[in-house]
């Protein structure tokens, strides 16, 4: 039986402070375009577009549409050994759109899902080429890849791994991560200090021996953990790294593919493809949950052997592939064509980007990054209290100023929509501004 404010008691909510969310909860009870409805009457507005999902705008009609026509059509497919149409071909239109040579696809149900797929599909190649000695994973500090076991390990977000003591991977082991206020503080776009860092992994090659290393997982520009945009020439080094000792490059870009940085993927974006990628988030622009995980040919193929009628991956997930997730998909890709959205990020960044840097001169921000529709903002810390004056402007933006900012302890952080209006830029940042000045 539930105690204190009972409408609220049972849901125990993810990554939340949740006894302080439920002494005054923070309900929606719907969203049209960029506004999302409250309980009370408002409409208000959403600066992180979902949560770095629904970059279209939420229930956007076509996306509506077709997962309505698509429940009344087929609900379910069984997905081991059965296929629908559907699948298919949103396979073949996200790959029409990857850097060449990523043309298979395997579908997960989310960003979580999608990293640990990718890890495993890593571990299985190297085994089935006979280098099954290639076990250890690289992950970097500062990266997030998700919450189920793989990603949690390769990942380096400290309070996301304390809390669960040892029971992470054996052989993880992570890069330094590129934040560095003395080189890097208030940059636009990406810093032109700190591509050296790349050679870290030259020297975990060292210190494991490459042979043993699988695969080196990182987020193209990490977002959960700070937005922090690759150096330049940083990427490219890793890439160089990893061909010359064999290992496997994955790109995590659960936030960064579908026009985030306003290219269909950021590998793109950067010019540095890596062997696998994974996606969740805009590949249904959040409507219907799905990931996926895009693979090189050379990876699919070398799994491709042994007896015709075994299965070749021992792995695979009951909504792989669901066909309401696939319709959401679908519509989703052709509403980024149809509307040009990755051409309107790029015309829409620099917007952006003053917008954001405007809070620089702030006495309470100590540090502004940002890159493509991506931004972050530091708070310096109130004595004592970690993490108080994130919550206090995320909930005075919420109940005073109807906008939703998202907060990461002391770290704002925006994600506007891929088709987001220049003046409700600017009026979200002149917002958090009033804000800054309102709180202690
Ligand atoms: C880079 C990255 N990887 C993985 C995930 C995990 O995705 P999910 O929450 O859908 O499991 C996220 C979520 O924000 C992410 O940003």
């Amino acid at each position: 039986m539930n105690t204190g404010n009972s409408a609220v008691e049972s849901y125990w909510m993810p990554f939340t402070a949740n006894r302080d969310y439920k002494k005054k909860p923070r309900i929606i009870v719907g969203a049209e375009g960029h506004y999302y409805h409250t309980e009370d009457g408002r409409k208000i507005y959403d600066a992180f577009s979902g949560l770095w999902t629904c970059g279209l705008g939420h229930c956007h009609p076509k996306i509506v549409e077709a997962v309505q026509r698509q429940v009344e059509t087929l609900d379910y497919a069984m997905a081991f050994q059965m296929g629908h149409a559907k699948a298919f071909e949103l396979a073949d239109r996200v790959t029409d759109l990857a850097p060449d040579g990523l043309d298979k696809i395997f579908y997960t149900n989310s960003g979580s899902e999608s990293v640990d797929s990718a890890l495993k599909i890593a571990l299985a190649y190297h085994r089935a080429r006979g280098e099954g000695h290639r076990t250890r994973l690289i992950g970097r500090e500062r990266g997030y890849h998700g919450v189920n076991f793989g990603g949690m390990s390769v990942g380096g977000m400290f309070p996301n791994r304390k809390m669960f003591g040892a029971s992470l991977l054996p052989s993880v082991d992570h890069l330094r991560h590129t934040f560095d206020l003395e080189h890097n503080a208030f940059t636009r776009g990406q810093p032109h200090w700190g591509a050296h860092l790349a050679e870290d992994l030259e020297r975990l090659a060292m210190l494991h021996d490459a042979s043993n290393i699988a695969a080196v997982i990182v987020e193209p520009v990490p977002g959960s953990a700070g937005i922090l945009p690759p150096p330049v020439g940083y990427l490219e080094r890793l890439r160089e790294i990893c061909d010359q000792h064999g290992i496997l490059l994955i790109f995590d870009e659960v936030i960064t593919a579908f026009g985030r940085l306003g290219a269909p993927f950021a590998a793109e974006r950067f010019g540095v493809t890596p062997d696998l990628i994974t996606t969740a988030k805009g590949l249904t622009n959040g409507v219907v949950p799905m990931g996926a995980v895009l693979v090189k040919d050379k990876i699919h193929d070398a799994l491709m052997t042994g007896p015709m009628q075994m299965i070749e991956l021992f792995h695979g997930y009951t909504y792989s592939g669901h066909p309401l997730a696939c319709a959401a998909g679908l519509a989703a890709l052709d509403i980024y064509e149809e509307e040009g959205t990755f051409a309107q990020v790029r015309e829409l960044e620099s917007h952006f980007e003053d917008a954001i840097h405007s809070l620089a001169d702030h006495p309470k921000v100590t540090d502004v990054r940002n890159f493509g529709m991506m931004g972050g903002v530091d708070l310096e810390s109130r004595p004592g209290e970690p993490g108080m004056r994130g919550l206090e402007v995320h909930k005075t933006c919420f109940w005073e100023e109807d906008i939703v900012v998202r907060h990461s302890a002391d770290m704002l952080q925006f994600s506007p929509f891929l088709n987001a209006r220049p003046e409700d830029i600017t009026m979200t940042f002149a917002k958090v501004r009033k804000v800054l000045d309102s709180i202690d």
